[in-house]
């Protein structure tokens, strides 16, 4: 067989081992060719390929990024995508795609397969954790882990100065990196998407700390997350698939509580930083089982599925059950970052607050 592999949307740590897995247990074990499309979906689109074999694969295991490159192009935004990329297909001699990506890539590659009959199947990727499916995306890890140095390296300067330090971190619809690094970093405060912010409420968490003797505090923050008070208003840039440019909802936290608190405040957008470098061994032999099952997959002609992990193990699931709904943090997730919570229960529920009151971790 001659098959291709793409990577799609936002870079992720663990794409180039994916991609290294394939081609490996496809030379390895079953003969197969395997091509690289560059950019996403704009490789197919356009025929823009490199040969991937075990000498061009060697030595990315522990490179973040893709060497394929990646980018947000939307092949259902051109009326003749699908017919292109078909057109591709038969020009180069394709027999299926392997589409490594989120939300995005994973429903294009769910449309191509089920309304044109293309033979494409997915791998999860995603640092935000959200895909549905899967237990969890590679890429995951490397973030949570990032964020928790960032949050541990916060603890040391809030502490020395007295100050609220508020950290913004990814995650567009999901909490989870939030939810984790809060909970692993021991934040005082966790802000979800998934729970409107109550600033009064955040307030009074920190304040109940300082109340307490402990004059600095600890706020994470996904860049998803909304004031219950009103909407964000967010820029008016949007990708192909139409997702807003997010940003800016750790600074107006971090305004509003030394507004409200007259504690000194300060917030740190970690952007990009949590998304580039290498992954960790987690996420290395996670996006290699990806990898491994993937191909098999193609093998097999397993068109329209995707590899997801699931109790523990690799399963293959149906590419529209992935793409059907996000995987959003649950209430029953976000207990154990409340049973951290120092302040009695006031009125409803205590939304989004884990407020420890305890010493840097
Ligand atoms: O891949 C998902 C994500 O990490 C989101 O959490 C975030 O909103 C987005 O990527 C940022 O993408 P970009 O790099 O295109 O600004």
């Amino acid at each position: 067989m001659r098959l291709g592999v793409l990577t799609g949307g936002g870079d992720c740590p663990g794409l180039n081992a994916v991609i290294r897995a394939v081609v490996r247990k496809s030379v390895l074990h079953y003969g197969h060719a395997i091509v690289g499309f560059r950019d996403g979906w704009r490789g197919p689109l356009e025929g823009d390929t490199i040969e991937l074999d075990l000498d061009s694969t060697r030595g990315i295991l522990p490179r973040g990024g893709t060497i394929l490159r990646s980018s947000r192009t939307n092949p259902f935004k051109r009326d003749d995508g699908p017919d292109a990329i078909r057109a591709t297909f038969e020009r180069l001699g394709i027999d299926g795609l392997i589409a490594i990506g989120g939300e995005d890539t994973l429903g294009v590659a769910n449309r191509l397969h089920a309304e044109h009959g293309l033979p494409v199947l997915g791998v999860p990727k995603t640092i935000d954790n959200d895909l549905g499916g899967t237990e969890m995306t590679f890429g995951f890890d490397t973030a949570v882990q990032v964020a928790t140095d960032a949050i541990d390296r916060l603890h040391t300067t809030a502490e020395s100065h007295n100050r609220v330090l508020v950290l913004e971190v990814m995650g567009r619809h999901a909490g989870w990196i939030a939810l984790h690094s809060g909970i692993a970093g021991g934040a005082d405060v966790i802000l979800v998407p998934e729970r409107p912010v109550d600033l009064e409420q955040v307030c009074e968490a920190i304040q109940v700390r300082h109340r307490r003797g402990s004059f600095f505090s600890i706020v994470v923050v996904a860049e998803g997350a909304l004031l219950a008070e009103g909407p964000e208003a967010v820029g008016d840039q949007t990708d192909e698939f139409g997702h807003a440019r997010l940003g800016g909802i750790g600074d107006r936290i971090g305004r509003e509580i030394e507004r409200r608190t007259g504690y000194e405040t300060r917030t740190t957008v970690l952007g990009h930083i949590q998304r580039g470098g290498t992954p960790t061994a987690f996420d290395r032999v996670l996006a290699t089982r990806f990898g491994v099952a993937a191909i098999d997959a193609a093998d097999a002609r397993r068109w329209g599925t995707m590899p997801a992990l699931r109790a523990g193990r690799i399963e293959l699931v149906e590419l529209a059950e992935a793409v059907a709904s996000l995987r959003t943090v649950s209430e029953a997730d976000y207990e154990v970052a409340e049973s951290m919570i120092g302040l009695p229960r006031s009125g409803g529920h205590t939304a989004n607050m884990a407020s420890g009151g305890s010493p840097a971790p």
